[in-house]
């Protein structure tokens, strides 16, 4: 059996030669010089794959791409670059193309990657399949982390899986809030009703109470028909209110109104509309600040924080990093249908050393860019974002090596912030006394300060 693709490119000499080429191995082959045409083509029949240009007169290769994931989710696309536009070629990749080639085309690494996308397609089916018998049973969502913060929220959104109690979780950007919220509700009793999420950030202040509450026809200019508001969109569900610092107060008040009658009333009504669900909330900014400051209702936070999860920024459990990194290397490279052949040393070390600003979203970003440039190799640190601000690193070393060299430089820095102070580090490392004693023996660690000029007076 041939496989049928369609190719598309409005340069017409590779058209013709691109068109040769894949007949010659015996393809059967369909060209279409604009994505509109194409996309009228693909209307009309189906095929295997879809080779398209992206810059195209009439539609280009992105809208195209966009139509093809709908009309044919299965069919993989392949897109043809202008060499030194990997920018161009990592949004297409995101949009949901399968590959990307970049101009020149070399025939033979077309063929080669024509021949992965097909036999991916085969798979594809069954692994649908698996992955969504593996999401139903995956209890934790894609929770990645093994770090005793970690498995303590577990724990905690395990317990709440047998009630609708608010919970409030707070965490910097990018640590998982979201993630939590939908693991709670789809852990919990209510996993088959909605789940429904708002950002109150991206509400305009104006429209919040109606987005919320709902509206009647007629209340205010605009308002045509009746509106259902999340709440009511969410019952017997979860509501996530994410951003709720950015509430405006009123609105602040209005909720707490909500949440203690159980019950809303939507804009233009007088009648309250009972609702029962649970409502997860989320903040990155420091809503105890907030209250200090006046610009968030202690009573509001008091209402919401019924259960209170803080997510730990990522480097404050930096023992997860080499699990998510590998959670992120098979996501991303199944995504892409990419071949990785795993991390190095050096690169796992710079990694576990990185500060995270952005938590683990800054880690799943950084492992997605490295997944298109190192195909076929392993991950070096030149290929993470922050390679050049990464110091001295060998790369000969193994990985306990430099989990090793990260646990000591740890107990070390500590030791010089408390000066020495072995009681107080070993609290601060959350082990004994005498496991701190074994431990530096073990890695080899000074028991007192290293030998300094004496101090300056003026430094006490
Ligand atoms: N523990 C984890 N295991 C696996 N993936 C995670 C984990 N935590 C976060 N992620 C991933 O990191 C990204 C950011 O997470 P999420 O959107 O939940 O963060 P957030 O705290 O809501 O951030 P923000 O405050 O910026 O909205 C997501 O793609 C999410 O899937
Ligand atoms: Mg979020």
């Amino acid at each position: 059996m041939s496989y049928s693709i369609l190719v598309v490119e409005d340069e017409p000499v590779l058209r013709q030669s691109l068109a040769e080429l894949l007949s010659g191995e015996g393809y059967q082959v369909e060209t279409r010089g604009d994505g509109q045409s194409a996309l009228d083509c693909l209307l009309e029949r189906g095929f295997d794959a879809i080779i398209t240009d992206v810059r195209m007169p009439e539609m280009d290769g992105h809208t195209l791409l966009g139509h093809a994931q709908r009309i044919a989710p299965q069919t993989p696309v392949i897109v043809i670059t202008a060499y030194g536009t990997v920018q161009s070629a990592v949004a297409m990749m995101r949009a949901g193309a399968c590959d990307y080639l970049l101009k020149p085309v070399n025939f033979d690494d077309l063929l080669l990657k024509l021949e992965r996308a097909l036999q991916h397609r085969e798979l594809l089916t069954t692994r649908q399949v698996l992955t969504e018998q593996l999401a139903a049973e995956s209890t934790f969502h894609d929770l990645v982390g093994e770090s005793p913060p970690m498995t303590r929220l577990f724990d905690t959104v395990r317990k709440l899986s047998t009630v609708k109690s608010t919970v409030l979780l707070m965490g910097e950007s990018g640590t998982g809030k979201e993630l939590f919220a939908r693991a709670i509700h789809y852990n919990g009793i209510t996993r088959d009703k909605p789940f429904v999420a708002v950002n109150c950030g991206a509400i305009p202040e104006s429209l919040i109470e109606s987005e919320l509450f709902g509206h009647r026809r007629g209340s205010f200019t605009g308002a045509i028909r009746d509106k259902t508001g999340y709440f009511v969109a969410a019952n017997h569900g979860t509501l996530f209110l994410d951003e709720i610092s950015t509430l405006p107060m009123p609105m602040q008040s209005a909720l707490l109104r909500a949440l203690e009658q159980r019950a809303v009333v939507p804009v233009g009504d007088t009648r309250a509309q009972p609702v029962d669900l649970r409502i997860v909330a989320a903040s990155n900014r420091n809503l105890d600040q907030m209250v200090e400051q006046g610009t968030f209702r202690e009573d509001l936070l008091y209402r919401l924080a019924v259960v209170r999860l803080e997510l730990p920024p990522l480097r404050r459990r930096r023992s997860d990093i080499p699990g998510l990194v590998y959670h992120f290397l098979g996501k991303y490279t199944r995504q892409m249908n990419k071949h990785v052949l795993g991390v190095s040393n050096a690169a796992m070390r710079a990694m576990l050393a990185h500060e995270w600003r952005g938590n683990v979203r800054e880690l799943e970003n950084a492992i997605e860019r490295a997944v298109i440039f190192a195909e076929d190799r392993t991950i070096e640190i030149e290929d993470l974002p922050f390679a050049s601000s990464c110091g001295e690193l060998d790369d000969d070393e193994n990985l306990k090596d430099a989990l090793r060299q990260f646990e000591r430089q740890h107990i070390l820095d500590c030791l010089k912030r408390h000066h020495y102070d072995k009681a107080a580090v070993a609290a601060r490392l959350g082990i004994g006394t005498s496991s701190l004693y074994r431990k530096l023996d073990e890695l080899d660690i000074p028991k007192t300060p290293p030998e300094k000029p004496a101090p300056a007076p003026e430094a006490h």
